[in-house]
C-alpha cells in the first residue's frame, strides 16, 4: 500500500514512479466522485495556508475549491498583505505557519525557498510552481493525457518553446519517470540543464522512455502524441527578455503546420494562461511593439484543440485535491 501521509510535494524528483501514478489514480478517483456530486470531506477541520508571492488563477482555485471539497479551511496569503520575506524570514514564517496550519502552499521564485519552507514547517508544503518546477501542474497534464489516450507509457510528448524553466524541466522529469517520450523542441540554449537531462535519462532507462533534445521542429514533433507549449517569458522574468525570446522562439510557436505533423489523434496542450489572440493586456503590448497577433500557439490551433486544453485546467484542480489529500492522511480507498 502506498502511502505519502507526511511528505512534502517540491518536486516530482522526490517521488517514485508508482506514488506518482498513485496521485494520479488518486484525483480520477476524486474526479468520478465530484461528478457524481459525492461528498468527500473526510479532513474536515483542518485549513491549509496558500502564499502566493506571483500571481494564478488555476492553482489559487484549484487550492482553495479542493480544500473546501475536502472540508478543510484555507487563508491566502500574498506578499503585499503578510510579512513574509521583507519583515519576516522564510523560516520564521515556517515555524508560525506550521503551528496554525495542516499544510502549506508556496508559489514563488527560487526552489530553495520553497525547500527552506518545508525544511522547517513541521507540516506537508506543497509547491505551487517555482522557477524551476511545476510539479502539480505535470499530474494534471498526465490525467489529461492518460484520459485522452487512454494511456502514459510509449506515448510522446513535444514540449516546444523555453525547455529550460518550470514547465520544461518538470514534464521531462514527469516522463522520465511514467515512461513517456519526452521531446524539448526547442533552439539549443533553450535545453533544458545538462545535469537534469542527465538525471532524467537513467529514470527514462528505467521506463522504457527516450529523451530528445531537437532544434528540428518537424522531426522533434513526428508523430508525438501530445504538443506541449508555455509562454515565452515567464512570471518574475525582466521586459527586456521579450525582444531576444520573440526573435529566438518564433520557429517554435505551435502551428496547424505542427499538429498536421504529430500523430493523427495527437491533443495540444498548454499549462496556461496562454497568448494565442490580442484578448490580453500583455498580448496588446506586444502587437504594438512587435507586430505578432499571437505567440507561441496560433489562435487557430487553440481554438481548434481547446477541449484538451480546458480538461487539462479542469484537472488541476483533481490532481491538486489528490496531492493534498495524500499528503494529509492515508485514509483513502481507491
Ligand atoms: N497553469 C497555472 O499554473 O496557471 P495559474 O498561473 O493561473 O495558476
Ligand atoms: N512558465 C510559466 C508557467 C505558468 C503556469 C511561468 O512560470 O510563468
Amino acid at each position: 500500500m502506498i502511502s505519502l501521509k507526511g511528505r512534502n510535494f517540491l518536486t516530482l524528483k522526490d517521488f517514485t514512479p508508482e506514488e506518482i501514478t498513485y496521485l494520479i489514480n488518486l484525483a480520477a478517483y476524486f474526479k468520478k466522485l465530484k461528478k457524481e456530486h459525492v461528498l468527500h470531506d473526510k479532513l474536515k477541520g483542518m485549513n491549509v495556508a496558500l502564499i502566493f508571492e506571483k500571481t494564478s488563477t488555476r492553482t489559487r482555485s484549484s487550492f482553495e475549491v479542493a480544500a473546501h471539497d475536502l472540508g478543510m479551511g484555507t487563508t491566502y496569503l500574498d506578499p503585499k498583505s503578510s510579512q513574509i520575506g521583507k519583515k519576516e524570514s522564510i523560516e520564521d514564517t515556517a515555524k508560525v505557519l506550521g503551528r496554525m496550519f495542516d499544510g502549506i502552499e508556496y508559489r514563488g521564485f527560487g526552489q530553495e525557498i520553497v525547500e527552506n519552507l518545508a525544511e522547517h514547517a513541521g507540516v506537508p508544503v506543497w509547491n505551487g510552481l517555482t522557477n524551476e518546477y511545476h510539479p502539480t501542474q505535470i499530474l494534471a497534464d498526465m490525467l489529461t493525457i492518460r484520459e485522452h489516450s487512454g494511456s502514459l507509457k510509449g506515448r510522446t510528448l513535444a514540449y516546444m518553446g523555453d525547455a529550460r524553466y518550470n514547465m520544461g524541466n518538470s514534464l521531462m522529469i514527469g516522463c522520465a519517470k511514467l515512461g513517456l517520450n519526452f521531446h524539448a523542441v526547442a533552439p539549443k540554449k533553450y535545453f533544458p540543464d545538462p545535469a537534469l537531462v542527465e538525471q532524467c535519462r537513467k529514470w527514462a532507462d528505467e521506463s522504457g522512455a527516450e529523451i530528445v533534445l531537437t532544434e528540428d521542429v518537424m522531426q522533434g514533433t513526428k508523430d508525438v502524441d501530445a504538443v506541449y507549449t508555455d509562454v515565452w517569458v515567464s512570471m518574475g522574468e525582466p521586459d527586456e527578455v521579450w525582444e531576444e525570446r520573440i526573435e529566438d522562439l518564433t520557429p517554435y510557436r505551435v502551428t496547424m503546420d505542427v499538429m498536421r505533423n504529430a500523430a493523427k489523434d495527437a491533443i495540444f496542450m498548454h499549462c496556461l494562461p496562454a497568448f494565442h489572440d490580442l484578448d490580453t493586456e500583455i498580448g496588446r503590448e506586444i502587437n504594438k511593439k512587435f507586430g505578432l497577433t499571437c505567440m507561441e500557439v496560433t489562435d487557430e490551433v487553440f481554438k481548434a484543440y481547446d477541449k484538451p486544453v480546458f480538461d487539462e485546467a479542469e484537472n488541476r484542480m483533481h490532481t491538486i485535491k489528490a496531492v493534498m489529500a495524500a499528503t494529509l492522511s492515508d485514509d483513502w480507498e481507491i
